[in-house]
């Protein structure tokens, strides 16, 4: 079977990206996680294959519907994820959407765990942070890309984070005044580099359209 190919600036090009979010157990039943859809991700993948890349769809527990023009492999927890992106860490494009637990438990408890011991605490240790050990293996002429979380000072926190992890991008999800980008169909994101920045709204699909734009068809 011949398969169709886009043509486009991504043509050839191995594209990952990462979306929704992580879950982290406690016990059978319980777990730590965050309100992602991962309907950022979804529509950066999408945007990424109309631009001609080969994409993979990496993600978490999400109730959108994954179309199947769409190769995806599926985690759980932050670790699960660590080693799906070290399969693909040498993909020419890696997109990190997902909501990343930072924390775990320390412990798994095998049981359940009863009311009556209630008052134990919960302790919790560090996540690896994926996107910083992409950052400080990156190949020659890899693009990576992040996103950022931020309630206040978005600019600054966003920068940091891009030289800290050794990023080329950063999609800075701008959240002052509202609640969360969660969930919602539309965004406003501030795209920076180390000498540009761009603001961009509207629908996830219009902005994924634009980033990737920007950064790959950019006259
Ligand atoms: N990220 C990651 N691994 C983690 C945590 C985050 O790969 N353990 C990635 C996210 O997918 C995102 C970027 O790092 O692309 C920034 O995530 P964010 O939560 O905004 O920043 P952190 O570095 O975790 O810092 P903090 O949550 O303390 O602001
Ligand atoms: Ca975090």
């Amino acid at each position: 079977i011949k398969k169709h190919r886009i043509q486009g600036p991504l043509t050839g090009k191995k594209v990952v990206v990462s979306a929704g979010p992580t879950r982290e157990f406690l016990d059978p039943i319980r777990f730590i996680s965050n309100p992602s859809s991962g309907k950022m991700g979804l529509a950066m993948a999408e945007a990424a294959r109309v631009l001609g890349a080969n994409v993979t769809l990496l993600h978490g527990p999400i109730s959108i519907e994954i179309p199947d023009r769409i190769p995806s492999k599926t985690f759980v927890s932050a670790d699960e994820l660590f080693n799906l992106i070290k399969e693909d860490a040498n993909a020419d494009v890696i997109i990190m959407a997902a909501a990343v637990s930072d924390f775990k438990p320390s412990t798994f408890q095998q049981q359940k765990v009863k009311k009556e011991q209630a008052d134990t605490e919960l302790k919790l240790t560090r996540n690896p942070d994926i996107l910083e050990w992409l950052g400080n293996r990156k190949n020659e002429g890899q693009v990576l890309i992040g996103f950022a979380m931020e309630t206040e000072n978005l600019r600054q926190n966003a920068q940091k984070k891009l030289q800290k992890k050794n990023l080329d991008w950063i999609c800075a999800n701008d959240l002052a005044g509202e609640s969360s980008a969660f969930g919602s169909d539309e965004n406003r994101i501030l795209l920076l580099s180390e000498e540009t920045e761009e603001s961009y709204s509207g629908t996830k699909q219009e902005i994924a359209r634009k980033i990737l734009h920007r950064i790959f068809s950019a006259d």
